[in-house]
């Protein structure tokens, strides 16, 4: 079976050939076309997105198609975000793998983004396969998963209020850093690491406790908006008589990552712990941060699991992770029809009541 994959929920335009069946998968092609002119505007700016989404998607598709040696009639189904995202912007992909699939003659299926992440890792590593804790970090959302098998999750714990990625492109904006705020943040901790000084500023690790215990409601849910408003007053304090000094604006970055990195670690170590899991797969933009992979080796690696993360380019949004999941649901016999919609925000399939 070979599957293009499409996929434009926010500010990538991406399109992917995948071929094979079940786990033994390979990526024949995958183009990633980012949008960089929301760089000018510090965030996202959803019209914008959509109208490049319009421009770029046709010759995305034929690059991707060319790449993998085929053209159009060597589709055999499309795989599609339907949600969660900008609406606009899933709607250009939406609509454009219906005309696509139905003047083909194939199948088509509506993928949700979040299960796409979830089967990213498993297209560059064999092992990262079901049962395993699964911990999803992305601008939009934030979810702790354990994944008895593909297309069955039990949702332990979620964000209640900012995403991580959300929570480090906020940080960076305070810190004057430009978007995506992910990478510049880890660059400048990395950068304050190196200096290898004790760190003047630490932040709370929010909704962590140890008194916390398996059943109570914030025992796996994580919370960032109170580290995000932390940082502002570590920032207001710091600017009080003169302007953010480089040294400051790095060590508040190195205070502001570690909080987040050890909550989301801990957060992560519970559920392995609690559903004996043998291996944790990170996805999404955030997992992507080397301090995070690294943090959750060692902490994993006492409780006996290995972790595996995607390469930069699985881990941020991607057409073939679409195509991934996608083809899981058209194995099962799954395909939806000319009415499918798209959402801005869509429940994950499989959840477990
Ligand atoms: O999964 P993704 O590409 O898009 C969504 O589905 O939202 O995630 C994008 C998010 C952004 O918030 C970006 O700042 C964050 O991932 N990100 C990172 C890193 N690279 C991207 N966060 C922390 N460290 C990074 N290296
Ligand atoms: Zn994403």
């Amino acid at each position: 079976m070979r599957v293009l994959g499409i996929e434009t929920s926010c500010d990538e335009t991406s399109a992917s050939v995948l071929s094979g069946r079940g786990d033994d998968v390979h990526v024949d092609s995958l183009i990633i076309l980012s949008q960089d002119v929301h760089r000018v505007f510090g965030g996202v700016v959803p019209e914008i997105a959509s109208r490049a989404h319009v421009t770029a998607l046709v010759p995305v598709v034929e690059r991707a198609l060319a790449d993998a040696g085929i053209d159009r009639s060597g589709i055999d189904a499309i795989a599609v975000t339907h949600g969660p995202g900008l609406v606009g912007a899933l709607l250009v992909g939406v609509s454009f793998a219906k005309a696509f699939a139905f003047v083909l003659g194939v199948p088509f299926v509506g993928v949700h983004h979040m299960e796409g992440h979830l089967f990213a890792t498993a297209l560059e590593e064999h092992d990262a396969v079901p049962p395993f804790t699964a911990l999803l970090v992305s601008g939009g959302h934030t979810l702790l998963l354990d994944v008895e098998s593909w297309g069955s999750y039990r949702l332990l714990g979620q964000t209640r209020d900012d995403a991580a990625g959300e929570a480090f492109d906020k940080v960076a904006k305070l810190l004057g850093l430009p978007y995506p705020g992910g990478p510049a943040i880890e660059r400048e901790a990395s950068e304050f690491r190196g200096r290898d000084e004790a760190n003047p500023f630490r932040f709370a690790r929010p909704m962590l406790r140890r008194d916390q215990r398996p059943g109570d409601a914030d025992y796996y849910d994580l919370s960032f908006s109170g580290l995000k408003t932390a940082v502002l007053n570590a920032v207001r304090d710091a600017t009080a008589t003169e302007p953010l000094t480089d040294a400051s604006r790095s060590a508040i970055a190195a205070a502001f990552q570690d909080a987040l990195v050890e909550t989301l670690v801990e957060k992560t170590a519970r559920a392995v712990r609690q559903f004996e899991r043998e291996r944790v797969v990170l996805g999404g933009g955030v997992a992507g941060n080397r301090t995070l992979i690294a943090a959750m080796r060692d902490q994993c690696a006492k409780v006996g699991a290995r972790v595996f993360a995607p390469s930069s380019r699985l881990a941020t949004d991607n057409a073939a992770m679409i195509a991934r999941a996608g083809l899981f649901h058209l194995e099962r016999g799954e395909q939806s029809t000319l009415d499918l919609n798209a959402f801005a925000s869509l429940a994950m399939p499989g959840l477990a009541d």
